[in-house]
C-alpha cells in the first residue's frame, strides 16, 4: 500500500461540446507525464475518453463486455474491478458504454442513489494508488452528473468562449447551487475557457463578462483552436503524446501545472 491522498476532480458542464473531454484526457495525460498516477473515468455514453486513448475496435470491445462503468454502477460494485491500463505510464482508465444512456434509469430505484459512484470509488481511495482520479461528465444535468458530484474532491467547469457557452453556464451554477448542501465537499477550482479564437472579439468580451462574475473563479490559462487537437483524437492520442511541441500541448501542460497550483 503506498498511501498516496487520491484527489477527485470532476469535469462538468451541461453545455454539450465545451471541451470537458478534450480537457479532462490532456489533463490526465500531463498529470501522469508529470509523474502523477492518475485514474480517468470515462462516465459519458458517447465513449469519447476512452476514445481519447483507444481505438474505436477496443472501446466498442470494452463497450460490450461487462467490464465497464455502466455495470459497475449499475450492479453497485467496486470500481477498483474495472480498471483498464493505457499505453501510457501511471495513466489507467475505467471505460463507458453506450448503455450508459439508460443509468438515470438504474439509479432511480437504488437506496442513497446520488451516493452509488462515491461508494464505488472507496477502496481506490482507501488503496491509495492513484494521486488523481479525473471523470469525464455527459453534457447532462441529473442523478449521473449529481453521482459525479457527490464523488468528487474537486470540479473544473470547461467553457467554450461562445455567447451560448455562457448560457449553459447559469444553468451550471443554478444546478451546483441546488445540490450545494449534498456536496459541501466540492471545491469549485474554476472555469476553464477552451476552443478560444483570438482573432474573434468575441473571446475578450467572454472573458470580461466571466471577470465580472466575481464569485466565479476563472483559470488564468485558456487553450486555443488547434486542430493538432483533433488530429491528436483522430489517432486516439492526448495531443501532448501526439505532438508535445505543439502549442495546444504546451497550453495544456501549462493549464495542469495551474490545476495543480489551484488545488493547494
Ligand atoms: N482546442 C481545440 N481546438 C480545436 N478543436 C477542439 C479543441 N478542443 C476541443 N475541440 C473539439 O471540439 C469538440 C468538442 O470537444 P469535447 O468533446 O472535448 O467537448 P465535450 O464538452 O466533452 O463535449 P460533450 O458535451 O459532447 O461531451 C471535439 O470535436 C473536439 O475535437
Ligand atoms: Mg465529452
Amino acid at each position: 500500500m503506498e498511501g498516496r491522498q487520491t484527489r477527485v476532480l470532476c469535469f462538468a458542464n451541461n453545455k454539450g461540446g465545451s471541451g470537458k473531454t478534450t480537457t479532462c484526457s490532456n489533463i490526465g495525460y500531463a498529470l501522469a507525464s508529470m509523474g502523477y498516477r492518475v485514474l480517468m473515468v470515462d462516465g459519458d455514453m458517447q465513449l469519447n475518453l476512452s476514445l481519447a486513448f483507444f481505438s474505436e475496435e477496443e472501446v466498442l470491445a470494452m463497450a460490450q463486455s461487462e467490464k465497464n462503468l455502466y455495470y459497475a454502477v449499475k450492479n453497485q460494485r467496486d470500481l477498483i474491478d474495472y480498471i483498464v491500463h493505457t499505453p501510457y505510464e501511471g495513466l489507467d482508465l475505467i471505460p463507458s458504454s453506450t448503455l450508459m444512456s439508460g443509468i438515470e434509469y438504474e439509479l432511480f430505484t437504488k437506496w442513497q442513489r446520488e451516493l452509488i459512484l462515491q461508494k464505488g470509488l472507496k477502496t481506490i481511495r482507501a488503496q491509495g494508488e492513484y494521486d488523481y482520479v479525473l471523470i469525464d461528465s455527459p453534457p447532462t444535468l441529473g442523478g449521473w452528473v449529481l453521482n459525479i458530484l457527490c464523488a468528487s474532491d474537486g470540479i473544473m467547469i470547461p467553457v467554450e468562449a461562445s455567447p451560448w457557452g455562457l448560457f449553459g453556464l447559469a444553468n451550471m451554477f443554478e444546478f451546483l447551487e441546488e445540490v450545494r448542501e449534498m456536496t459541501p465537499q466540492l471545491k469549485l477550482l474554476g472555469v476553464a475557457i477552451t476552443k478560444v479564437d483570438t482573432r474573434k472579439n468575441y473571446f475578450r468580451q467572454t472573458l470580461d463578462t466571466l471577470h465580472e462574475m466575481s464569485e466565479v473563479p476563472v483559470f488564468d490559462s485558456y487553450i486555443r483552436v488547434d486542430s493538432t487537437v483533433e488530429w491528436a483524437q483522430d489517432e486516439s492520442k492526448p495531443v501532448l503524446a501526439y505532438r508535445r511541441n505543439s502549442r495546444s500541448a504546451q497550453e495544456y501542460l501549462t493549464m495542469t501545472k495551474e490545476v495543480l497550483q489551484r488545488w493547494q
